[in-house]
């Protein structure tokens, strides 16, 4: 299935951060979107010892929050950014060394897990980037178990307007657009939950891999 979703943001360095200024860019990244993080863990709430998985984690700091919210579980992580995977380890060092929390380089479209590895998925601020969302999405589905819980958080476009990232926010119809591909990828949206955050309108999209419903082909 084609996506009618929006044309895929142009990467350059919030998709895919490089250099120095990707180096800064992963300093505004921790500040500014770690209360996302925050909202995405708290609507994926792993049980204490799931494994999950964090797709185009940036600087680290979600899968730190995972870590602390699944504290005998496993985090494993993916981003296609050299440099993030480095920040990331950076940041979870400790964890990273006792093998809780492993990120490693690789694409959404081509995850490096088994079927059914993993029992929540998030994804924070890097849908955008996807150049074929319902093919990405269908890939997440592939490595969430029956039942497991993929939880998409996205800038939404304020009513006002008037927010830092509202330039770049999601509006009414990209958020549709967000939706039909989650189904088009054979996942069953849950629950959409919206929180004004410091900077952002943020909206956590929390979806399924049901039991009965194959995969979207
Ligand atoms: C704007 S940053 C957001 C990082 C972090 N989730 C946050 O909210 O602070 C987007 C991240 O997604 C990664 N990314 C974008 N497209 C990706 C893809 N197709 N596969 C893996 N990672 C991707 C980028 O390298 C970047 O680190």
């Amino acid at each position: 299935m084609m996506s009618n979703g929006p044309k895929p943001a142009s990467l350059g360095q919030p998709g895919r951060p490089s250099g120095v200024v990707g180096r800064l860019l992963g300093h505004v990244m921790a500040r500014d979107n770690d209360p996302m993080n925050a909202l995405a863990v708290e609507c994926l709430a792993p049980g204490p010892t799931d494994r999950v998985l964090e797709v185009g984690f940036g600087p680290g700091c979600g899968l730190a929050r995972l870590a602390a919210a699944a504290p005998q579980g496993r985090i494993d992580g993916i981003d296609h950014s050299e440099l993030m995977v480095e920040a990331a380890r950076r940041r979870n060092w400790r964890a990273v060394e006792s093998g809780r929390v492993a990120p490693r380089l690789a694409n959404v479209d081509a995850l490096p897990y088994e079927d059914a590895a993993f029992d929540g998925v998030m994804a924070v601020n890097n849908h955008q980037f996807w150049p074929e969302p319902v093919a990405a999405l269908r890939e997440v589905a592939r490595v969430l178990r029956s039942g497991g819980r993929l939880v998409v958080a996205i800038r939404a476009r304020s009513p006002e307007g008037r927010l830092r990232y509202d330039g770049i926010a999601y509006d009414g119809a990209a958020q549709a657009a967000l939706r039909a591909e989650l189904e088009g990828a054979g996942l069953v949206l849950r629950d959409e939950v919206r929180r004004l955050l410091p900077r952002v309108l943020a909206a956590a999209f929390v979806a399924e891999r049901s039991e009965e419903r194959p995969l979207g082909g």
